[in-house]
């Protein structure tokens, strides 16, 4: 009898015959996202929607300001339009540019809700170490500045002031609408003090102290980073209500408080790591005191939330052993560490907190 060797295509029929579906369009929109993305970020690294404030500008107009050779301007201003992020009214040379809505709020520098940071970081250090994520998947290795060095992560990010700066910018991005909805959704009211371990330049204390007034907030983070917090919360006219101090979360004990968060922290440590973090806070901790994480919770099947599991690989990148993790595994660990009941309230999108009750 004859076997029949099918090719490709015919492998291809078979498969439509059965009625099942086949699109290749999905992989191609994945395998070609980094151009998207690689375009989004490059108008954020020129300050393309700043320059677009309040106004609208022909695409020579644009490119002359921010200094582009004509080839580009064209494929580089429309492809913002098709993808969102720019609108234009007409079309061809006389056509006009401006910003849609939600890049006039989170990508304009005038804007106090920008969220540019995270972008910046994105493309100034992120993009070019992912792209030895092959390389860190095989030697489990992170892929950033101290790829060859071996210094901590934050030690080398901090030597460094212009760093120093863009790395806090970049979390105030990521977390500023999670800790608006984390005020609105827990029951702060029954609580009277809150310390924020590793609160960066205090941005939890500031929203949240904003949306309950009778809260203390003491906010804990590397001494390098303690004046810039200062100046916010100086800036924000909150000094009798919110106190920052510099430590380290590993050596010094929590401030006392009957409520402890920790935004984006565990997910910087590995399991022996996060596991003396939970137990710190669990040890400062009075009775019925609660300890919250917020974080890009990943679902228990590990299914769904790709935000989590893309955010878990950019802590490979970044610290090599450090992981993101799901609600599961934070009540596994809060159980071991004496905790007794569990919450999980959704954020924002892909983030959700993690609250243990002691
Ligand atoms: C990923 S950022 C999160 C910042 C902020 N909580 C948020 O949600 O955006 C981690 C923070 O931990 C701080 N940090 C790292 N190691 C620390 C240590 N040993 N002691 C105190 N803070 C530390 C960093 O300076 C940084 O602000």
């Amino acid at each position: 009898m004859r076997t029949e060797v099918l090719s490709p295509k015919s492998q291809h029929d078979v498969q439509l015959n059965n009625s099942v579906e086949l699109n290749p369009d999905h992989i191609m929109q994945t395998a070609t996202a980094f151009w998207s993305s690689k375009v989004l970020l490059t108008a954020v690294e020129f300050d393309l929607f700043t320059v677009l404030d309040q106004t609208a500008m022909t695409a020579e107009q644009l490119g002359k300001k921010l200094g582009l050779h004509p080839r580009g301007i064209y494929d580089f201003f429309d492809a913002l339009v098709a993808s969102g992020f720019l609108e234009r009214q007409g079309d061809g040379p006389s056509g006009k540019y401006k910003n849609t809505p939600n890049s006039s709020a989170f990508l304009n520098k005038n804007s106090r809700l920008y969220i540019g940071g995270m972008p910046e970081m994105l493309n100034n250090r992120l993009f070019g170490f992912w792209n030895n994520l092959g390389e860190a998947l095989k030697t489990g290795q992170p892929q950033n500045e101290i790829k060859h060095n071996g210094k901590p992560i934050f030690e080398e990010l901090y030597s460094d002031e212009v760093r120093l700066g863009q790395f806090l910018d970049a979390m105030t991005g990521f977390q500023a609408a999670n800790f608006q909805i984390l005020g609105e959704k827990f029951h702060f009211e029954n609580y009277t003090a809150v310390s924020d371990i590793g609160g960066a330049l205090a941005l939890l204390s500031r929203i949240i102290a904003r949306q309950h007034p009778h809260l203390q907030f003491n906010s804990l983070d590397l001494p390098q980073v303690l004046p810039l917090a200062q100046e916010q919360i100086e800036k924000d006219g909150l000094t009798d209500r919110i106190t920052a101090t510099g430590g380290d979360f590993f050596a010094d004990d929590f401030p006392k408080s009957d409520v402890i968060t920790m935004g984006n922290i565990l997910h910087d440590w590995n399991l022996q790591n996060k596991k003396i973090l939970i137990k710190k806070a669990y040890d400062a901790l009075p009775e019925g005191g609660v300890l919250i994480a917020i974080e890009n919770l990943i679902d228990d099947a590990r299914r769904e939330n790709l935000f989590g599991m893309l955010m878990s690989l950019n802590m490979l990148i970044e610290f090599g052993d450090a992981f993101d993790y799901s609600g599961q595994d934070f009540r596994d660990w809060c159980k071991e560490a004496g905790f007794k009941h569990f919450e999980m309230i959704h954020l924002a999108g892909p983030s959700s907190a993690a609250i243990a009750y002691k």
